[in-house]
């Protein structure tokens, strides 16, 4: 089997776009800083990384004959938000569970940003006081049985597509995607710097660049605050990805960084280098990135650049995930 092989639903425009970030790089004046956008890989619904995932999750469940996508996160989840315009785009409902995974004071947390827009794209939307956790829940499990108690055909995406067993195959093909564009452009990122939570992202991109001829870092930075949980689920993941798409050898415990340090205490919650990492790439570039994730993956990248880490001939390329609709729900971070 390679990659293949695998059915693909396509929902993103093509290629998602690469550019220098040529004012960062200047301020930070180490390694050279490039971007790949997967705010902007696809019409529906703002896109981000779960849009890819999907990509190869949708011909399984077309194939189920599923009616409904269930699906579960935070009250700001991201994927839960992709799901529902995923929903939408095929014609199906979606029932999401959104638990209270942070406990971030702002009154308007459950109503604008991500969970506003799954309501306008008419999923139905389920608010649950459980707390956060990456793993396969209750929650989920029972909303998809509350699905067939009323005659419909449920199917199931675990948080983030990540304990999902194709939910790697995505980010596999983005690792395909970027050597391609390397050519294009006649460039080669020796360093890839990603946010990781439930893992398939991180994990995918593994497999993916596991199989090319020039060996390149992943750092995968940690958002979750429970690294050890996070480091085996993208070990895992990682993986069985390899596996499925024929990687023919082992991953090796050196192919798998996850790196700590720029989470804070709590998923959800921002700290004081996120929120100066947000500042500084929205003032530099007109980039902007959102609290939860990509404000600490970049607060990682700049510390990693800043303290030589990464060296000053580096070429990076910064993952940019997408999640911007949560800022809505932050505005007293920036206040
Ligand atoms: C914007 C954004 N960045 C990063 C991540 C982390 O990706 P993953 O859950 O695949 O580790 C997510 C989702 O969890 C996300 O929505």
């Amino acid at each position: 089997m390679s990659l293949d092989d695998f059915d693909r639903y396509p929902l993103t425009f093509g290629p998602s776009p690469v550019h220098r970030l040529e004012r960062l790089t200047r301020h930070l004046g180490g390694a050279q800083i490039w971007a790949k956008r997967e705010d902007c890989n696809s019409g529906l619904a703002f896109g981000g990384n779960k849009i890819r995932k999907l990509e190869y999750v949708v011909p399984d469940a077309l194939a189920a004959g599923a009616d409904t996508l269930v699906s579960i996160g935070g009250y700001q989840s991201n994927h839960t938000r992709q799901v529902a315009a995923v929903a939408a785009r095929l014609g199906m409902k979606a029932r999401l569970v959104q638990e209270r995974w942070v406990d971030w004071p702002d009154v308007v947390n459950d109503k604008v940003g991500n969970i506003l827009l799954s309501r306008i794209m008419g999923a139905d939307v389920r608010l649950d006081p459980s707390g956060f956790g990456i793993g396969i829940k209750d929650s989920w499990e029972s909303a998809m049985e509350e699905v067939r108690a009323a005659g419909g055909v449920p199917y199931g995406i675990p948080a983030g597509a990540s304990e999902h067993p194709l939910g790697g195959l995505g980010f596999a093909r983005w690792a395909q995607e970027v050597a391609q564009q390397e050519q294009e452009l006649g460039v080669f990122f020796d360093t890839i710097v990603v946010c990781t939570v439930t893992g398939s992202t991180h994990a995918g991109m593994i497999a993916g660049f596991a199989g090319q001829d020039r060996p390149r870092r992943v750092l995968g930075i940690d958002a979750s605050a429970t690294i050890d949980q996070t480091r085996a689920q993208v070990a895992r993941i990682a993986r069985h990805t390899a596996d499925l798409i024929g990687l023919g050898r082992a991953l090796r415990d050196d192919e798998i960084s996850v790196l700590e340090g720029w989470a804070g205490d709590l998923y959800g919650i921002p700290v004081a280098s996120t929120i100066d990492a947000i500042r500084l790439t929205a003032e530099l570039e007109g980039m902007i990135i959102d609290p939860v994730y990509e404000g600490k993956s970049m607060a990682g990248l700049i510390d990693l650049v800043r303290a030589n880490e990464i060296p000053p001939d580096s070429t990076v390329l910064y993952a940019h995930l997408g999640g911007q609709p949560a800022l809505n729900a932050y505005a007293g971070a920036f206040g």
